[in-house]
This record gives structure tokens, sequence and C-alpha cells, in this order.
């Protein structure tokens, strides 16, 4: 039987779900696999760590060097997120022939070209499964089950913690911050929330999915980002009025204008397979051009499920010996031929403060009419002190022509404020 020797590179969350599942189904994987996977070698400072897991000290390294030395490890297994140590340590495996696994999206989304090249010089491989989606397998749908197609989108629900407070505020009118708080009670937002609810997790792997979609590398700096920290209850349960649903998508779209990736707030209909799509969970839902929709959903963290992705990715490893390497230019010269859309088309949400006087709604829809918006529906909530609520909801049109219309409307004397602007995907 194939022998595999794993490292860990840390001992957090995802490390101890991950040694926990190598461990306890040691027997299953000699069955159903036929590889004997040992954990040879645990990388933590934190000895207290390891002894709760009932890791026997002896293979618990304090330093990188000893774990790359030490020539029963195949396979190094990298879980402490961030870009340094984790860039030094995963560069130190790769230069001395071991293949990684990884769960770090944003070094995957900062580095991979050079992280890349490094596994392609030695001839080891680099997998990242866990870096998307938790538990989802998305990537390797992505490399292995898609390849008929051209991919024309991905949209998705890739950050769970976003998805749970918008959740919170959608299904119990809880505020922003109310919500916020009770998701870093539940240890799904960080004391600082800032990589959740700034998007720019997200945006890390949208950057990386989008990449293996579209056959094209899409740096972070090509996706368009937006938090949700200023979304207000009163959008959400307006929204919810009018039959949306409130999430922060990832989007990208593959067409013949370019790509376009944003991640942002967006309003999709409450008949849409992602509006159902709650808490934490996560989703992905693609659409190619043989076949058609498919939709992956299920825990984009956690212990177990983000080392159930790493432990597919080791299982892959110590099965297959010719690795797979972007189908595209990865280098960080790769995205000087691709076209991005930046001036994106979107319908979009409209919720502003206005005086409740003759011939309001004529001023701001002549506005609208002048920068070719068109509008498809418009509601009207009775205000008190002569303010009226109004919420517009427009066809789809250009981002240039919509921010140069609202600009137009915020200087109207007939307007006290424009409250929100949230895209909106059919
Ligand atoms: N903080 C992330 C989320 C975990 O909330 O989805 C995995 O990236």
């Amino acid at each position: 039987m194939k022998k595999v020797g794993v490292a860990i590179l840390g001992l957090g969350v995802v490390g101890g779900g991950t040694y926990k599942i190598l461990t306890e189904k040691k027997e299953y994987f000699k069955t159903t696999q036929g590889l004997d996977v040992t954990v040879e070698n645990v990388l933590e400072k934190n000895i207290d760590r390891a002894t709760a897991l009932g890791i026997d000290k002896s293979i618990v390294a304090t330093n990188i060097e000893e774990v790359v030395s030490n020539s029963n490890v195949d396979i190094v297994i990298e879980v402490i997120g961030g870009v340094e140590p984790a860039k030094t340590f995963v560069m130190k495996a790769l230069m001395s022939g071991k293949t990684v696994v990884t769960s770090n999206k944003e070094l995957f989304a900062k580095h991979w070209s050079e992280l890349e090249e490094e596994a392609k010089k030695m001839r080891v491989g680099l997998f990242f499964e866990a870096s998307c989606v938790g538990g989802v397998p998305i990537i390797r749908t992505l490399q292995e089950g898609m390849q008929a197609n051209k991919i024309l989108s991905i949209k998705g629900i890739i950050n769970g913690t976003t998805n749970y407070i918008l959740t919170k505020m959608s299904l119990e009118g809880s505020s922003y911050e109310e919500a916020l708080k009770e998701a870093q009670r539940l240890g799904y937002a960080e004391f600082n929330p800032t990589a959740d609810v700034e998007g720019f997790d997200a945006t890390y792997k949208l950057s990386i999915l989008s990449s293996l979609a579209f056959n094209a590398k899409v740096d972070i700096e090509n996706v368009y980002r937006e938090g949700i920290t200023s979304i207000t209850k009163e959008d959400i349960a307006c929204g919810k009025e009018l039959g949306y649903t409130l999430k922060l998508l990832g989007i990208g779209k593959n067409s013949e204008n370019g790509i376009e990736v944003r991640v942002h707030p967006t309003f999709i209909p409450n008949s849409n397979p992602l509006a159902t799509v709650n808490d934490s969970f996560n989703a992905v839902h693609l659409v190619g051009d043989s076949v058609g929709e498919i939709m992956l959903y299920g825990r984009g963290a956690g212990a177990l499920p983000t080392g159930s992705a790493i432990v597919s990715d080791v299982i892959f490893a110590a099965k297959h010996h010719e690795y797979y390497y972007a189908a595209f230019e990865n280098s960080s010269k790769g995205n000087k031929s691709t076209k991005f859309v930046s001036d994106f088309v979107s319908q979009y949400f409209i919720r502003m403060t206005v005086k409740d006087e003759a011939g309001v709604l004529s001023k701001y829809s002549g506005i609208f009419a002048k920068y070719n918006v068109s509008i498809k529906e418009a509601k009207q909530i009775a205000g008190v002190e002569g303010k009226v609520s109004t919420i517009i909801i427009t066809h789809a049109c250009k981002e240039s022509a919509l921010r140069k219309a609202i600009e137009k409307i915020e200087e109207l004397e007939i307007v006290y404020s424009v409250d929100s602007v949230i895209r909106l995907e059919d």
C-alpha cells in the first residue's frame, strides 16, 4: 500500500479539523483509497494546542526547517493563513520538493504566480481546493468537471460571515451592528471583521475562481469591491417588500466585451436559488455554454468542512503524478492582454427621501430619462412632515449613466437624500 507522509503547518481551527480527519479516518483511507496517510509533523508553537488534539510531542516541530528536511514528509499542508510567514514556509516546502496543499486564499490570490512558478520548477503539486468556499468542491468542479464548457458566469455567496449578518438582518430585522455582534459572539466574524465585511475575503476567492472559470489571470486589482457596512435594515426591508433578498455576491461574467468581476451587496429576486442560501452557508452558481446552470451549496468555513477539502487535495495529490498548473498565462504580465469591463451594466435599487408635493416624481424621472436610465418599478412609502420615501428599481443600464443621474438628482431641491444605491441581478 502506498504510504503518504504529511505535515500540517498551523493547528488552528482548520489545522485541528484536518488532523482529526486524517487520523480518525486512517483505516478508512486505506480501504477506500489504498493509501496509508500518516501525519509525520505538525508545525505549531503552542504545544498546548497539540496536546489538546492528542498529538504526540515527538512530531511537533517548532521551525519550518525541521519539517522541510523530514524525508518522510511528501505533502505539506499550510493552514496558517495570511501572507507571512505562510508564504516563506510554502516556498521553502516547494523548494524542498514537497507538494503543498493550502487553504490560504489571501496568499493564493496575491502570490499564485510565484508559488506556481516554483512548483513547476520543482515538478511538485500545488493544491488549493480549501482556499475557496471551504468544503464545497468548487475548484475541482472548475478544473475537472467543466472542460466541455466555456463558462459564461459565476455568481456566488462566497463569504459565510456576511451571509450570516445579512440573513439575520433580513429574517429578524436586526441592525447591521446587532447582527455583526452576534456573528462575533458565534465565532463567525473576527474581532476585527474588516476582511469579511468589507468584501476582501470574497475578493480573494473571486479572483481565484474567476481565473479558473475564465482561463485568464484575474488579479485582485481587477475585482471591483464593495462591502456591507453601509447596508441598513431599511434597505433590506424595502427590498423585501418588492420581492428581493440582499446578498453579498461575488459575480464574474465572461462575454465578448471582456471579463467583469465584482463583489458587492446585490438584491436578487426571491425566486433566485441563491436567495434561499441562508446563515453562514455558501453557494456558487455557474453557467456553462454546454451544461447550462449548476449550483454547489455547502459550508464555506469550519474545521471539518475545510478539513474535508484539504484532505481531498492530499488524496488527489497522492494518487496523481501529473499535477495541474493553471491553463492560462499565470504570471504578473498574464492579464495584460485580457480585456476587463469596468463600466458594468446592472439593474439598480435606489432608495431616496424626497418632498411630498406635486411634480416631484416628474423631476427625478426626467433626470433618469435624460441619462437613459429606464425605471422598471417605483414605490412611494408615505412618510411624515412632508417627506416621502421612494424606492426605484431600474432596468439594466450602464453604471456610469446611473452615477451621473444620481449626482444630478442629489442636486434637486425636492430631494432630501439619496439613501442607498444597490445593484440588482435577476
Ligand atoms: N471568513 C470566511 C467566511 C471564512 O466568513 O466565509 C473562509 O474564508
